[in-house]
């Protein structure tokens, strides 16, 4: 590992809008996060696989009013990502560094209002399946986590991890498509998305890939 990779991973640990092992708040934020670590009552919204947190900073200046926190296991990415919101004064983000398998140590049953999936590894290989973000195991997880029809929205360049992703959403029954299409920047959906484009998302555009983009809800 480069040195300044590893100063940045250091540095996260002075961080205090990072929880991660070591953070005071990270072995008792659940069911927390609003009055521990935001302070506030505001709805919280959740970026999965965020790496440098492109919708919990952009979507945190857009709505002062709701607290967003960004996921992923990856320290240097989240150190950009915390440095951003530290540098724009975002006291609405902050970012766990976490497996999101574990998602469930850190987030009780209804604690969440909202969830963004972005540009979540594809994860072709069939051994891999169980640990797409969008398998059945992880859907589990945020129907608990999250409260009754909130939603969830899902972008990515992969066309075969979005149409896996609709196929385990057609064969459920607790489970509504709202809104979904192949091609966001020429849909009528491109609002949805608040203008906010992540650093992998950048990089497919260039290579004129399109982006995908659904969102979703649990219905019971
Ligand atoms: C392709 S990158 C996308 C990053 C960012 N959302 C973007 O669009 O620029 C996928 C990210 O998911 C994270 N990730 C993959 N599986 C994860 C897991 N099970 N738990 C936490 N993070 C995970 C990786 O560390 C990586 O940063």
């Amino acid at each position: 590992m480069g040195r300044a990779k590893l100063k940045r991973i250091n540095g996260l640990e002075e961080r205090l809008n990072v929880l991660q092992e070591g953070h005071s708040l990270y072995d008792s934020i659940k069911s927390n996060w609003r009055k521990g670590c935001f302070k506030n009552e505001n709805p919280i919204i959740l970026e999965l696989a965020c790496g440098k947190g492109h919708y919990t900073t952009g979507l945190a200046k857009i709505y002062a009013n709701k607290n967003f926190v960004g996921i992923d296991v990856k320290g240097d990415r989240l150190w950009v990502g915390s440095t951003n919101a530290l540098e724009d004064g975002l006291k609405n983000a902050a970012f766990l560094r976490a497996q999101i398998q574990h998602i469930n140590h850190f987030f009780d049953t209804d604690e969440v209002d909202e969830i963004w999936i972005t540009f979540p590894d594809p994860r072709p290989k069939d051994r891999d399946i169980k640990r797409r973000l969008t398998a059945p195991r992880f859907l589990n997880l945020y129907k608990d986590l999250l409260k009754k029809r909130g939603l969830i929205h899902l972008k990515t360049d992969n066309l075969p991890l979005f149409n896996y992703t609709i196929e385990v959403l057609e064969e459920r029954n607790d489970v509504k498509i709202l809104e979904s299409t192949y091609d966001l920047y020429q849909s009528t959906l491109i609002t949805a998305h608040h203008g906010i484009q992540t650093e992998f998302e950048k990089k497919f555009l260039q290579n004129e890939i399109p982006i995908k983009y659904m969102v979703f809800q649990f219905v019971d």
